[in-house]
């Protein structure tokens, strides 16, 4: 048994089991925490300060001492130990021990209970903030690659990993830089559910303390405080939006990991990533292996997992606050360590990416990808759809037979299929016509790609 000096020690006898020491602490996760729970504690305490229940000689004490045990952690001289449970007790303690009596005034009004969840939405704003901006990092590494001459490339577009229309390689770059966006846009809507202040709500019923909430709220610049303090305390909802959040973009990373995996492979040789982005094998001398690819797409799962951690760990809890709440910030912390890394690598893999121009048009006319035309170029002479698509369907049948292509097709044998066929056919015909006549906003084509370009050039 180890002696101990909680702030709770006189409820409890003095003795703690060190194997209980080691279960509930949580210090070793959340000491990433202390410069928040600092800033949170000096607001906390110039509040206190002015609602006269503590000095100004007093406040001139506290903030000086944490201000001391910031720059003591930032340097690693700060002794971090374990039997102070978290963050919140080791700082109190050393400030305690600092300052004495005005050190022991600083919990006043506030629980643990409302000052981790301070602390974790202070952390989260300016996660939130290197979030979206690594996010566009790669969109923008996107955007360049399809602005550059390789967007121009026509490439064939799959449906169920089938050739199925050809696309510009550009239009297929600003797909990622769409769902990307989407991303940003749930990180930014994410902020203004955390940019809001818990501190107040004491252990779940707030005090009778006169604090000003607000007052705390203006010093730490949260756009407004909660409305209830035993949701305060007891909502991680803004902690699981964020994770979601990552695991979505996790899950667009990987998608986009996959494509390229693909892509790289002998068969596909459609892209080449960067040796620096490969590995080789331990026994096989020519390999080369897109591994920071495949641990994007790994990654993945683990940001799922966090998620579904999460969700399972809040799923039974009573109101309010109970201590599986603590595991929160392994979840949290692991999440925004693992995107934040991935983002980092996809943005430096998909700036250094090249597509191989010559390989992607060598087998082009493979696969019938301006079938689609020449089926909506039948609608065009007066051919219902469904009628256009049947005699397509078995122009292609005979096509394959023989291995020739549908613009290597004499126009009398295209006119035996349907008399409405006139010599402009070949005009549909194709990949590179195919992609010259796409009309409908947003398509494959040269002139919706340049749209786009546009668009994001502005935006981002
Ligand atoms: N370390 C705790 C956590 O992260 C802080 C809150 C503890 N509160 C309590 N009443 N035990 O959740």
């Amino acid at each position: 048994m180890l002696p101990t000096n909680k702030s709770w020690q006189n409820r409890l006898s003095n003795d703690q089991d060190e194997l209980a020491v080691e279960f509930v602490e949580s210090l070793s996760l959340d000491r990433r925490l202390y410069k928040y729970d600092i800033a949170g504690s000096i607001a906390h305490a110039e509040m206190l300060t002015e609602q006269h229940l503590v000095s100004r000689d007093e406040f001139r004490q506290i903030k000086q001492a944490l201000t001391e045990i910031a720059e003591e952690i930032d340097a690693g001289k700060f002794r971090f130990d374990k039997k102070y449970e978290d963050i919140h007790m080791a700082i109190e303690a050393a400030l305690i021990k600092k300052t004495g009596q005005a050190g022991k005034k600083l919990h006043t009004g506030r629980s643990r209970n409302d000052q981790v969840a301070l602390d974790m939405r202070l952390w989260l704003r300016d996660r939130l903030e290197i979030m979206v901006e690594l996010i566009k990092g790669v969109q923008k590494a996107l955007l360049k690659l399809a602005g550059s001459k390789q967007g121009q490339i026509v490439m064939p577009g799959y449906t169920h990993m089938q050739r199925a229309q050809p696309v510009l390689a550009g239009g297929y770059l600003l797909a990622y830089v769409e769902m990307l966006q989407r991303d940003r846009e749930r990180f930014n809507d994410c902020f203004k559910r955390v940019n809001v202040c818990p501190l107040g709500s004491g252990a779940l019923a707030g005090s009778s303390l006169p604090l000003d909430r607000s007052r705390v709220a203006e010093l730490l610049g949260f756009a407004s405080v909660t409305r209830n303090s035993m949701d305060s305390v007891s909502d991680r909802d803004y902690v699981v939006e964020y994770v979601f959040t990552t695991a979505m973009t996790g899950m667009h990373l990987s998608r986009l990991a996959e494509d390229w995996i693909i892509y790289a492979s002998q068969e596909f040789s459609f892209i080449r990533i960067d040796d620096a982005y490969c590995t080789g094998s331990s026994m096989m001398p020519q390999k080369r292996n897109p591994d920071m690819l495949e641990l994007i797409r790994g990654r993945c799962g683990s940001l799922y997992g966090n998620l579904t951690a999460l969700l399972t760990m809040m799923k039974g809890l009573p109101m309010t606050y109970n201590r599986d709440m603590q595991e929160d910030k392994k979840q949290l912390f692991d999440a925004a360590d693992m995107l934040e890394a991935c983002l980092q690598m996809a943005e430096a893999i998909v700036s250094h990416t090249k597509f191989n121009a010559e390989k992607i048009g060598r087998d082009l006319e493979d696969g019938f990808l301006d079938a689609t035309s020449l089926a909506e170029y039948l609608v065009i002479k007066g051919v219902p759809f469904r009628q256009a698509h049947q005699i397509t369907g078995s122009l292609v049948g005979e096509c394959e037979k023989q291995g020739r292509t549908l613009a290597e097709v004499p126009l009398q044998e295209l006119q035996k299929l349907c008399d409405k066929i006139d010599k402009d056919v070949y005009k549909s015909l194709s990949a590179n016509n195919v992609v010259a006549g796409y009309a409908t906003d947003g398509a494959g084509g040269k002139k919706q790609l340049q749209q786009q370009l546009e668009f994001w050039k502005e935006c981002l």
